[in-house]
C-alpha cells in the first residue's frame, strides 16, 4: 500500500463497509435512524362556519376547515398513528389587539372541543400568537411600528388559558416575545391548569420559508417585517441562549424551526439541553418539494422521507410537518 494514495486505506481490505449493506434485512439491522407517525405533529388551518373544506392553494394538499370539518380531519389523523395536531386560527374579524384570538368562542378553542368530543387520545396542540389575529399582522401589541413586549404578554397569556380550558393538551407560544414562556406558565397554572404542556417555538428564525403559511393563514405583516422579533439566520449561539431561557421559564419541549435550513442549530440544541427537542418542517419546506413534485421533477415519496429522516438524525424528537399524512399512509 502507497502512502498518500487517495483511493486505498489502510483499513481495506480488510474493512469493508459494504458488508453491512447487502440486503435489506442487513440495512435495517444496523440502521441508525428511524421515524414513526408518533412523532409527529400536523398543521391544521380552522375557519369559522360549518362544512368549510377547501383547499390551501400555497399548501397543497391542506385544507381550510371550519371545527366539524377539523374534527373530521382529526379523526383520520388519529386513525393514522399521527401523535397530535397543532392548530392554527383564521378568525372572523381581526382588530389591533387581537381579541378573537382569547375568545373563548373563538375558532381555535371550538375547534379544541370538537376534536376532543370525536378523537379517543389524539394530541391537540395550540399556536399561542396574536398575528392570526391582528388587523395589523404583527405577533404582539403594536405601538406606531414597534411590537410592544411586555403589554402583549398578558394576552398571550389569556389566549393559553382559552385553549387550555377548551381542552388543548400542548400549548406552543410562537411569538418571539421575551418571558412569554414564563408568563403563560404563569397563566396556566394561575387558572388550574397545571398539567397543560409548553411546547416553545424556542429558536424560531426570521424566515423566507414561511411565506406559504402566511399566505394560508392571512399574518403576513402590514408593515414591517418581523426581524425585530424573531432571529436572525446568522445566528447559532443565540438559539442556545433562547433554548436555555425558554426551559428557565418553564418549556416542556422546545422547538428549532425552520428545519432544513437550520438542522446545524438542531443539532446544537440537541446536544446543549436534555428535554425533548422539536423542529418545524416549515410551509416553504413543504411547498417547494409539492410544487417539484406536481412537475414530475422529485420522487415525493422518497424525497419526503429523506426529509424526516435527515430531521430526526440532526435531532428532532418531534417533526411538526405537513407531510405528515402522506408519510403515515406511505410508512
Ligand atoms: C405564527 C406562526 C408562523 C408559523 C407558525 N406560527 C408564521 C410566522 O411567524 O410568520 C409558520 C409556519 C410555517 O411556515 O409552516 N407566528
Amino acid at each position: 500500500m502507497r502512502a498518500g494514495d487517495p483511493a486505498t486505506t489502510l483499513s481495506y481490505p480488510l474493512e469493508r463497509p459494504r458488508r453491512l449493506r447487502r440486503t435489506e434485512r442487513l440495512r435495517a439491522l444496523v440502521r441508525e435512524t428511524a421515524v414513526a407517525p408518533s412523532q409527529l405533529i400536523y398543521p391544521l388551518f380552522v375557519v369559522p362556519g360549518e362544512g368549510v373544506r377547501r383547499e390551501i392553494e400555497t399548501l397543497p394538499g391542506c385544507f381550510h376547515l371550519s371545527a366539524d370539518e377539523v374534527a373530521r380531519e382529526a379523526h383520520a389523523v388519529e386513525q393514522l398513528g399521527i401523535a397530535g395536531v397543532i392548530l392554527f386560527g383564521l378568525p372572523a374579524g381581526k382588530d389591533e389587539r387581537g381579541s378573537q384570538g382569547y375568545a373563548e368562542d373563538g375558532v381555535v378553542p371550538n375547534a379544541v372541543r370538537a376534536i376532543r368530543s370525536t378523537c379517543r387520545d389524539l394530541l391537540v396542540v395550540t399556536d399561542v400568537c396574536l398575528c392570526e389575529y391582528t388587523s395589523h399582522g404583527h405577533c404582539g401589541v403594536l405601538a406606531g411600528s414597534e411590537v410592544l413586549n411586555d403589554p402583549t404578554l398578558a394576552l398571550l397569556g389569556r389566549m393559553a388559558v382559552v385553549h387550555a380550558s377548551a381542552g388543548a393538551h400542548v400549548v406552543a407560544p410562537s411569538d418571539m416575545m421575551d418571558g412569554r414562556v414564563g408568563a403563560i406558565r404563569r397563566a396556566l397554572d394561575d387558572e388550574g391548569h397545571t398539567d397543560v404542556a409548553l411546547l416553545s417555538y424556542a429558536a424560531k428564525y426570521a424566515s423566507a420559508f414561511y411565506g406559504p403559511f402566511r399566505a394560508a393563514a392571512d399574518s403576513a405583516p402590514q408593515v414591517g417585517d418581523r426581524r425585530g422579533y424573531q432571529m436572525d439566520p446568522a445566528n447559532r449561539r443565540e438559539a442556545l441562549r433562547e433554548v436555555r431561557l425558554d426551559i428557565e421559564e418553564g418549556a416542556d419541549i422546545v422547538m428549532v424551526k425552520p428545519a432544513l435550513p437550520y438542522l446545524d442549530v438542531v443539532r446544537a440544541v440537541r446536544e446543549a439541553i436534555d428535554v425533548p427537542v422539536a423542529a418545524y418542517n416549515v410551509s416553504g419546506e413543504y411547498a417547494m418539494v409539492k410544487a417539484a413534485a406536481q412537475r414530475g421533477w422529485i420522487d415525493e415519496e422518497r424525497i419526503v422521507k429523506e426529509t424526516l429522516l435527515s430531521i430526526r438524525r440532526a435531532g428532532a424528537d418531534v417533526i411538526l410537518t405537513y407531510h405528515a399524512k402522506d408519510f403515515a399512509r406511505w410508512s
